[in-house]
């Protein structure tokens, strides 16, 4: 993949190495916590990877990055057929509302088609209104599934 969007000026790359703490530092502006270890174990194992994926929107300056997206498929869990999960995604606080996220969600998708999946789940917070309204955009609805948990002292 390496789309180019003139228009925005922005282009869509899996992400490299060197992407690792431009999207460390967005993240912890985007949820207020700082993961390194959890980033690096990411970049690790996705990249480069059948069925994972981690992509980043950039500018047109090279290693700008300007948001980020991470899946996979998985398929047979709980009996459910092959499915791209999307596990985070996050836009640069300076550079929300411009599509920048659709670009992301759509690019996942593409990819997750090319791995055999015919749907996209991901999972948000009940009060979290921001990215419910960026997923109901994108055609997500409520799915066959529930979470059930429960805290273990
Ligand atoms: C959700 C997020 C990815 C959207 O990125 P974005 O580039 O601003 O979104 P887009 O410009 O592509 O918007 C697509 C649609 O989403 C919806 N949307 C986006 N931002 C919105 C907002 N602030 N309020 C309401 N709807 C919104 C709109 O329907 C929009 O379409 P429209 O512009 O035609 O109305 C971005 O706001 C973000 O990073 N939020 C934090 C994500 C997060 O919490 N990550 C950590 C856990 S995974």
């Amino acid at each position: 993949m390496n789309t180019q969007d003139r228009i925005l000026q922005i282009s869509l790359r899996p992400a490299v190495v060197s992407d690792l703490e431009k999207i460390i530092e967005m993240d912890a502006k985007v949820t207020g916590l700082a993961k390194k270890e959890y980033w690096e174990d990411r970049l690790n194992r996705f990249s480069e990877r059948d069925g994972r994926h981690l992509i980043i929107a950039e500018s047109s300056t090279p290693g700008d990055v300007l948001g980020f997206i991470v899946g996979e498929v998985r398929a047979w869990e709980f009996g459910s057929h092959p499915c791209g999960w999307i596990f985070a995604i996050g836009v640069s606080l300076d550079h929300r509302v411009q599509g920048i996220g659709e670009k992301l969600f759509d690019a996942m998708c593409d990819a997750f088609k090319a791995d055999g999946a015919n749907s996209v789940r991901t999972m948000i917070a009940r009060h979290d209104q921001l990215n419910m309204s960026f997923f109901r955009s994108q055609g997500m609805m409520g799915g066959p599934f529930i979470e059930l948990e429960k805290p273990l002292d």
